[in-house]
């Protein structure tokens, strides 16, 4: 049976009700045709996603609930029933970049009157929705991230029984946000319904916990997203143990501080021997409750029947400093899954920024906590995130951080100038870099650590390195620098192909199409400062 598109209702203003989901449509059930003649239409959808690792997996979760709901992806917004667009809030530019597509999606609406727009992620922060509309005028439902998982239910489109409002909402400072508190059970109940559309059939997202606990006073996640959430350890294992079974090669456990994994669930006989404790920051009883140390050794511990890990590749991000405990480092270093990279964010490389910025860690702490994994695993590729230009940074201090990337010689760092935003700790200080002073401290900062990436990356030339091919570079694409000039191309029907290292870092090689999915060994024969590139070992 042909279903017909036909115009979703205007549901923002309707309180959701058990009633007002109709069921979805089989597209092959012959009797719903003969018996429904006006059976609601499926919209056919486009998900934008903006931000993080956690963003693009919630994403995956909202494609596979519509997909379920019988409903099809379409190519584009040209041709969508549905937008849904899933926001990152952590600086103002992200934001901007929805609110600047405003009018092209009024017109689009204007062009097709059926064309309904759902903006969710971290945009949308409870005491907010006036401002909201104001902001962005052609939506028509906003759902908080918590609240992603009654999208179905709030379009109309799933059947009678499905559960509701299940959202609870908190406090944060003075803002309600949602507590996410049912985020772990509705993904089971997504994992259980088959419901999760991966973007990748061999690199897996794989959330461990929702929200953030921290402090930093620069930061909107903690008021987009609300309290940390753990979600129970079984239910992770048992998540890795069908990526294994499906063939997946690479898990990534994500979470905005998976190394504070644990900290809430319930005490467990199983972890009795367990009590981590924290060096810095806030006191945690962390006694008798699992943590991401077991996590890893418990994923690492699926084998296949060779004894080999079942998941070759085990990542994680992001790490704060302060719960890099020795009990982590040591699982990195006795698990062979468990990448030899890790993500640990400094944000400034000086004492009294740190405090401003709530970090809750000194320089000191966070260089003996580098030294501590870097002894322990010999080699392991060090990343992570700056900001320049926080509120009081001067000129001293800022060249602190260009010290601190000499000193510690980063494979990789994602740095930006400090945007304010609305809500957070830090707009209680003045915001007093010159705009002009923060994009020349940053690209100041890029091009020091261009310098020093190259020479990591040059440090890998002769080497070879395991590679998970993902995928395959148009021909005749040649932005990245570690790439051969065009007279190079290959002629014997392989094509250029791109996957990354166990340390993380872009690998550009020429093989077979069929390599995407697979890890096969390179030999590192040029080194740029943001890639490498390499032939089949
Ligand atoms: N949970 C992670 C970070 C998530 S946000 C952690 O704490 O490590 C990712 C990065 O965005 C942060 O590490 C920080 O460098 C940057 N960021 C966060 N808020 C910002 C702001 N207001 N202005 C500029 N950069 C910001
Ligand atoms: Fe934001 Fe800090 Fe939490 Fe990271 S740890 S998400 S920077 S509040
Ligand atoms: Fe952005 Fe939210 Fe991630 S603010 S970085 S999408 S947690």
């Amino acid at each position: 049976m042909a279903t017909e598109r036909r115009a979703l209702p205007m549901l923002e203003a309707l309180a959701p009700s058990p009633t007002f989901g109709r069921p979805a449509i089989q597209p092959d059930d012959q009797r719903v045709g003969e018996y429904r003649p006006e059976a609601p239409a499926l919209p056919r959808f486009a998900i934008w996603t903006l931000g993080c690792q956690m963003n693009r997996s919630d994403s995956e979760e909202m494609a596979g609930r519509l997909l379920s709901a019988g409903c099809d992806e379409a190519a584009g917004f040209d041709d969508a029933d549905l937008i849904v667009i899933n926001t990152c809030a952590i600086r103002e530019a992200a934001e901007q970049k929805v609110i600047g597509r405003q009018g092209q999606l009024a017109k689009l609406k204007a062009a097709r009157p059926g064309l309904r727009v759902v903006l969710t992620g971290c945009s949308v922060r409870e005491p907010d929705r006036a401002g909201l509309r104001r902001r962005y005028p052609a939506v028509d439902l906003f759902l908080r991230p918590d609240e992603e998982p009654e999208l179905i239910d709030r379009l109309g489109l799933a059947s009678a029984q499905a559960a509701i409002g299940t959202g609870t909402t908190t406090r944060v400072g003075r803002t309600v946000v949602g507590a996410a508190d049912h985020l772990a059970d509705s993904r089971a109940a997504a994992l259980a319904g088959g419901s999760i559309r991966r973007e990748s059939a061999t690199s897996a997202w794989l959330p461990i916990v929702y929200g953030c606990d921290k402090t930093c006073t620069y930061c909107i996640v903690p008021f987009s997203r609300g309290p940390e959430r753990s979600r129970p350890f079984d239910e992770i294992v048992a998540e890795a143990r069908s990526l294994a079974a499906a063939g997946y090669r690479e898990v990534t456990l994500l979470g905005q501080n998976v190394n504070s994994y644990g900290h809430d669930l319930p005490v467990d006989p199983r972890f009795a021997g367990i009590a981590p404790e924290r060096s810095v920051g806030r006191h945690q009883d962390r006694h008798g409750r699992p943590d991401l140390a077991e996590l890893l050794r418990a994923i690492d511990g699926l084998r296949t029947s060779d004894g080999q890990p079942a998941i070759p590749r085990l990542r994680f991000v992001t790490s704060h400093p302060w719960d890099l405990s020795d009990r982590l480092i040591s699982a990195m270093a006795d698990c062979p899954s468990v990448c030899e990279h890790l993500h640990l964010p400094v944000q400034s490389g000086d004492d009294a920024v740190l405090r401003r910025m709530g970090r809750q860690y000194t320089i000191d702490h966070y260089l003996e906590r580098l030294a501590r994994i870097r002894e322990a695993v010999p080699g392991i590729a060090i990343s992570t995130d700056v900001i320049v230009g926080f509120c009081g940074e001067t000129e001293a201090q800022f060249e602190a951080t260009l010290g601190l990337l000499e000193a510690v010689r980063y494979d990789q760092v994602f740095a930006a100038a400090y945007s304010v935003r609305p809500g957070t700790p830090a707009t209680h200080m003045a915001d007093d870099v010159p705009s002009a002073d923060k994009r020349r401290r940053l690209n100041e900062l890029l091009a020091r650590q261009e310098s020093i990436g190259f020479e990591r990356n040059r440090s890998r030339v002769g080497t070879t390195a395991q590679v998970l091919v993902e995928s395959i570079v148009p021909s005749r694409s040649h932005e990245h620098e570690a790439t051969p000039a065009v007279e190079d191309a290959p002629k014997d029907g392989s094509v250029h192909l791109t996957g990354r290292s166990r340390a993380h870092t872009l690998v550009h090689l020429e093989g077979r199409a069929e390599l995407v999915g697979r890890l096969v060994d390179v030999r590192i024969e040029h080194a740029g400062p943001y890639s490498l590139r390499g032939a089949l070992a």
